[in-house]
């Protein structure tokens, strides 16, 4: 018996020990100024392999499955639209399918909607709503959480849904966008 409880000890302090180890290895990286923060360094296999396996498993459990409780009409999509220029366009992208300059530069690139935009109606709305709502973390994606009312962003969603068959005079305003630097 008391041998048997030696050898536990010794298996945990050896465990505790190769804890120790594996940690202060860790902060020596990190400490020693190797790793290069900036935002057109590619992103290492297993930072993008972490990232993406931690964010399927928690959207698996977090999406709200709630769909959209704004009726389709031009008002709310025309009001979407807005929003959707002053706040998103930048990044995901006008009726012309371009990247912009700012979104050349992301590290984590994000997705010109209107490029995929039959595939983008086919998200569930709560997803949608969710990215709006809560931004990525280490990404160019913020939360609108602060800024944006829930109606505003359930316009959003819905304008991001019916990208690719919006009924006039939506249609013509949103192509009518040319660009959303207002220097030009
Ligand atoms: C400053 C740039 C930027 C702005 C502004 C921005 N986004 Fe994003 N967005 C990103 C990036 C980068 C990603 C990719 C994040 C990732 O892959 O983890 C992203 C991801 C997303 C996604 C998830 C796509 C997927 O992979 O499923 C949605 C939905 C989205 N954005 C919607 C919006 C909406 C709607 C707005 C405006 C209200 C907006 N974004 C504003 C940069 C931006």
């Amino acid at each position: 018996m008391e041998r048997k409880i030696a050898c536990f000890f010794s298996f945990l302090g050896g465990g505790i020990f190769a804890v120790i180890v594996i940690l202060s290895g860790i902060y020596l990286i990190l400490s020693s100024g190797v790793i290069d923060p900036g935002a057109d360094q590619p992103i290492p296999d297993i930072e993008r392999w972490m990232a993406k396996t931690s964010i399927r498993a928690y959207l698996k459990g977090h999406t709200p499955q709630t769909k959209n409780p704004l009726p389709v009409n031009n008002e709310n999509l025309s009001n979407g639209c807005k929003l959707y220029v002053n706040n998103c366009a930048v990044c995901h992208g006008l009726a012309d399918g371009k990247k912009s300059k700012i979104s050349e530069g992301f590290n984590k690139s994000a997705p010109i909607f209107v490029n995929e935009a039959e595939e983008w109606s086919k998200d569930p709305d709560g997803l949608i709503y969710w990215f709006i709502e809560h931004g990525v973390r280490l990404t160019a994606m913020p939360a609108y959480s602060k800024s944006m009312t829930e109606t505003e962003k359930w316009q959003v969603v819905m304008f991001i849904k019916e990208m690719y068959k919006l009924p006039e005079p939506v249609k013509s305003r949103w192509q009518g966008i040319k660009t959303v630097d207002v220097m030009n």
